[in-house]
């Protein structure tokens, strides 16, 4: 498989706080994406709190993530299963068993190693809420990030922590060999009273006394972490801007170049509609919120098609306040 095909076909939905709409909005973007002619699977890997296969209609699944994880079946085909949307699958979560919602190091990269090779043009990762060490990799491990919001501070503000937790976790991960560059991630990280590194692009101008090679290496981890921004459960027009505000915080911060990928309105026939998704999505499709859905994923499938080059942060001057 070509990196290309890796790089477009994984996505990975997060944003940080529950009830924000993570899982609707993988259940509508692959319901849209498989409209539009492409095979879709989902992953609920949600562990602690998996509800994806009820939105989608399967009460009882017949195999779960538990069934690969706990290698009751040795390939992760065998816990594929179909759901009522054409040419859209699931792989249900599972929260039954204990010690599933931190799986070790080395049942993870089975895990990614296997979803890797499915045959599907788009997996979609449903992430939990949090910023677990299991959802940030999860997260990080998707070349395509989602984060999910809401106009509501304590959603704005938790889609924040939760992009600058997995840059942190990623440069942690990254330069956990380099003890020179450590010092400087651990002071930008969580900067004390006066401390002159309280951003990422101070950060990068610290950096220029280790060298070139590191700096790139930095300014690729940020990269990385370009995320993607939905505003959902969007009530009036002033609510549509509220992305900026992330943006501006994670620009100025963190020297991430956050994207809109789009505005879903608050829909009371999708909100009515939450014990029948089924019948939502056969024939409700074209409510507010589906045809904002329907939108993204054409925004999605153009955007797999172009891709810009790293830019260096910039220094922030006022002191860190996140
Ligand atoms: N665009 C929307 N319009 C109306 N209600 C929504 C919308 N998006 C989500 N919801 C409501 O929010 C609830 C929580 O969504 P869910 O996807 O389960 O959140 P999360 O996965 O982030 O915890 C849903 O049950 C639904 O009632
Ligand atoms: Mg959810």
């Amino acid at each position: 498989m070509q990196d290309t095909d890796i790089r477009n076909k994984f996505w990975a939905v997060g944003g940080g706080k529950g009830g924000v709409g993570k899982s609707i909005v993988t259940l509508m973007i692959g319901a849209s994406l498989s409209k539009l002619g492409n095979k879709v699977i989902l992953v609920d890997a949600d562990l602690g709190g998996s509800n994806l296969h009820t939105l989608v209609g399967i009460r009882y699944p017949q195999y779960t993530l538990a069934d690969f994880i706990g290698r009751k079946v040795e390939t992760i085909d065998e816990v594929v299963i179909n759901t009522p949307v054409d040419n859209m699958k699931i792989i249900c979560g599972a929260d039954d068993i204990l010690g599933m919602a931190n799986p070790k190091y080395a049942q993870k990269t089975r895990l990614l190693n296997h979803l890797k090779k499915l045959d599907a043009d788009y997996i979609i990762l449903d992430l939990g809420a949090g910023t677990s060490f299991t959802t940030v990799d999860f997260f990080l491990y998707a070349p395509n990030k989602i984060v999910v919001l809401t106009p509501q501070v304590t959603s704005i503000q938790n889609a924040y922590g939760f992009i600058k937790a997995s840059l942190f976790r990623h440069l942690n991960d990254v330069f956990s060999k380099d003890e020179q560059a450590m010092e400087l991630i651990r002071r930008a990280g969580s900067p004390a009273q006066g401390e002159s590194i309280d951003s990422v692009g101070k950060l990068f101008d610290a950096f220029n006394a280790l060298g070139e090679e590191r700096r790139e290496k930095l300014l690729n981890c940020i990269d990385e972490l370009k995320v993607k921004l939905i505003v959902n459960m969007v009530k009036d027009a002033k609510e549509k801007n509220v992305s900026s505000i992330v943006k501006a915080v994670a620009k100025n911060y963190l020297g991430i170049a956050l994207e809109d990928l789009g505005v879903v309105q608050f829909d009371n026939v999708l909100s009515a509609s939450i014990n029948n998704m089924a019948d939502f999505l056969s024939n409700r499709r074209n409510s507010v919120a589906g045809t904002n859905f329907y939108d993204i994923a054409s925004n999605i499938i153009k955007n797999c098609q172009k891709s810009a080059p790293p830019q260096p942060p910039v220094a922030s001057v006022t002191p860190a306040a996140c």
